[in-house]
């Protein structure tokens, strides 16, 4: 259908600034309650009309024949992520429960054969298949919904870096960590100690997202940093608990590290 709005895609991620390391032996490098329950709070809610969509002028992709996740769950948020962060889940959480989760992967009709009993998995061979499912039979099945379609980028290092090729990803949900090591907060800390956490897999610059201080008219190529309340608005926050505070983006403090969730945009 011409003119019809395509699902905008989300960067969802905890890095360390002012680094941007994401991961370290295959898994996260802390372990951050109160951020996983964050993670699933957003990925899981439901969303009012119409948020997320970028204009469209081309006609809704075919139905992708590599998907085939229960009808029932087409409702769901999709989360679309690489094979190894797959990897990374325990079993039972592959795939994470309440959202249709799409993975990138070369190997995907062997996969696809490996998980054909667990309904809400798509394997994909590569980011371009993938929209071809969000826009084909996802979107076609939360059409006038009162709740849309919401789809994130969930990781690792690759897809985050093939998503913020697309212009379609138009936002970057980032939770800044850095080590808490007594000093006020995260600006003081990154100064400090250099955000020193060890990771071995980062977000690099190449694609045009840096982090950059708050309060510092910074430039991070191609992304702006937005206020707490644009969060605040760009989330539904009856489902997704925020930390509150009298200063900007209130900080958690856990298990050694500081940390706060901040919402980044695409400059037009
Ligand atoms: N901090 C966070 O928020 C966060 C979030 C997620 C993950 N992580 C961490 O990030 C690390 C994993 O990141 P990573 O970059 O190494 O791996 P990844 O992006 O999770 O997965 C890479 C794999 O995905 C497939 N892939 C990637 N791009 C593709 C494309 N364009 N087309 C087709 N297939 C594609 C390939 O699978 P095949 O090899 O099967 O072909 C590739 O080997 C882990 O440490 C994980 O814990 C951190």
């Amino acid at each position: 259908m011409v003119g019809t709005p395509k699902p905008s895609l989300t960067l969802i991620l905890a890095a360390s600034v002012p680094h941007l390391g994401i991961g370290l032996n295959g898994s996260l490098p802390w372990r951050l309650s109160r951020e996983l329950k964050y993670f699933k709070q957003v990925t899981t809610a439901r969303y009012p009309p119409l948020s997320g969509t970028v204009p469209s002028s081309s006609s809704s992709s075919s139905s992708s024949s590599s998907s085939n996740p229960a009808s029932t769950q087409l409702d769901q948020n999709v989360v679309i992520m690489g094979r190894r962060t797959w990897d990374s889940l325990p079993p039972k959480m592959q795939p994470l429960p309440g959202r249709i989760n799409v993975v990138l992967t070369s190997a995907a009709d062997a996969l696809r054969e490996k998980h054909a009993h667990k309904p809400g998995a798509v394997f994909v061979s590569s980011l371009a298949e993938a929209l071809e499912f969000v826009d084909g039979p996802w979107a076609q099945a939360t059409e006038g919904k009162s709740h849309t379609r919401q789809v994130f980028v969930i990781g690792g290092a690759q897809v985050y870096a093939a998503a913020l090729r697309s212009p379609r990803a138009t936002r970057v949900l980032l939770t800044e960590v850095v080590r808490d090591d007594g000093t006020e907060n995260v600006e003081k800390n990154h100064q400090a100690n250099g955000g020193a956490i060890e990771c071995d897999t980062f977000l690099g610059p190449e694609e045009g997202f840096a982090w950059y201080p708050h309060g510092e008219q910074g430039s991070s190529g191609f992304w702006r940093r937005e206020s707490e309340s644009e969060l605040r608005l760009a989330l539904p926050v009856d489902q997704v608990e925020l930390p509150s505070g009298d200063e900007e983006y209130p900080e958690l403090v856990e298990n050694g590290f500081r940390y706060r969730f901040t919402l980044w945009t695409r400059r037009t």
